[in-house]
């Protein structure tokens, strides 16, 4: 899988970084191109001379070269790479990760990389478990970065617990995993929908829900990182799609949603419905807004809105596959599995409001996967972007 990828492993300045020499090794062998970019600190562990003969290339560190004045370019660099692999990650270089603190040539790297960055932290246990550091790498986590978790064991201090880099064969394991997701949708078209619907009442006033998009969206980023075309039908939200393969269609009602649905369903081979779709809408919206009246109270009728995954249902074919999710309060299980024989899907995710850090709003899921073949999967609680894995990874299956 690694034939050909070119690589850029930046090494910063832990004592972990002699790892790196044997993952560079590793990466050569399977035929990658690598160019390694190292901080000032990261040459007081290991010298550039060992990483560039095994890599065939000059280790850049500085901006320039002193002597000839020959720039380096960080953006083209950034556009060079098919992945980033920053292995050691110090404590202080994820944190200028995050926070974009470009004071050394591997973060202006990093900030011009348009390609996957893969992060492996190695550090003392007590600095990997600080708040400061875990709000970081949360915040890499979130910015779409992959986090390579160390491991367990005894460190540099002597010390036992969390905060040994992974080790190199791991870490070009889950390089070649990703590239090999890469294509796993490859040619394929995936519709998913996301975020809240906004039924209006007047001009300033609507019938809404807590959806932040972040579930849905989080699917369409992982579907089209392995390799599909995605139509993203979204209500309004305020996070943005990034992968170039989204397109985004904004729309406000479920009537709107429903229409561009039934559009794009016959050019899909999967659809994902991942939107909170309001029941209901009134049934007539007032073009001025409804003036508080002294001794009258206002009274909205409400018409039952399309049910979009229902209306999928019915026109699906036997190559079309058909994923819907179900959010509940309560009875959860045997209205997940009522709605995933009801709307004719192929599989059901199932989010409880029961579940602390499940449902809407929040980082992170707990779901369960019921299949229309009897089939059923339990996942624990996981960011919305690892759970998006998750339910593909299921699908695919
Ligand atoms: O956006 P986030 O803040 O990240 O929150 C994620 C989420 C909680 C919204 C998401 O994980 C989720 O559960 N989405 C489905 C919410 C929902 O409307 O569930 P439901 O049980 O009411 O609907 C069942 C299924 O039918 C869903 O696939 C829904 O999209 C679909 N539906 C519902 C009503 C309707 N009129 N048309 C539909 O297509």
């Amino acid at each position: 899988m690694l034939k050909g990828k070119h690589i850029i492993l930046g090494i910063s300045g832990g004592i972990a970084a002699y790892k790196s020499v044997y993952l560079l090794r590793l990466l050569i062998k399977a035929g990658a191109e690598v160019q390694v970019v190292i901080t000032p600190s990261g040459k007081e562990f290991i010298t550039p001379v060992t990483l560039s003969a095994l890599s065939g290339k000059p280790v850049i560190s500085e901006f320039f070269t002193a002597n000839t004045g020959e720039w380096h370019s960080h953006v083209d660099l950034g556009l060079w790479a098919d992945a980033m692999i920053i292995a050691p990650a110090t404590a202080s270089t994820i944190a200028k990760m995050a926070n974009g603190v470009a004071d050394n040539m591997l973060i202006t790297t990093y900030l011009s990389a348009k390609a996957h960055v893969f992060v492996a932290p190695a550090m003392d246990l007590d600095m990997f478990a600080h708040p400061t550091t875990q709000r970081n790498i949360d915040m890499l986590r979130s910015y779409g970065n992959h986090i390579i978790e160390p491991t367990s064991g005894e460190l540099a201090s002597h010390l036992v617990g969390k905060g040994r880099m992974a080790e190199p064969e791991s870490i070009v394991a889950q390089l070649e995993d990703f590239f090999k997701k890469g294509e796993d949708l490859k040619d394929k078209h995936v519709l998913i929908t996301a975020g809240p619907t906004y039924e209006k009442i007047d001009p300033v006033r609507f019938i809404g829900n807590y959806s932040t998009g972040k579930m849905g969206y989080a699917l369409a980023e992982e579907v089209a990182n392995r390799g599909a075309k995605v139509t993203l039908v979204s209500g309004p939200v305020s996070i943005k799609a990034k992968h170039p393969s989204i397109s985004v269609i904004s729309i406000e009602s479920a009537r709107e949603m429903h229409d561009q649905c039934i559009r794009q369903f016959p050019l899909s081979d999967i659809a994902i419905m991942c939107a909170a779709v309001a029941d209901y809408a009134p049934e007539n919206t007032a073009t001025k807004k409804i003036k508080r009246e002294k001794d009258e109270i206002p009274v909205i009728k409400l018409v039952k809105n399309p049910d979009i995954a229902a209306s999928l249902g019915q026109i699906k074919t036997e190559s079309q596959k058909l994923i819907g999710f179900a959010l509940e309060t309560n009875n959860e299980i045997v209205n997940a599995q009522d709605k995933l024989k009801r709307k004719n899907l192929d599989a059901i995710v199932l989010n409880s409001l029961q579940d602390k850090g499940a449902g809407f709003g929040t980082d992170t899921n707990k779901i369960s996967i019921f299949f229309a073949n009897g089939n059923r999967q339990d996942f624990p609680l996981k960011a919305k972007t690892e759970v998006a894995k998750d339910i593909i990874d299921a699908i695919l299956k």
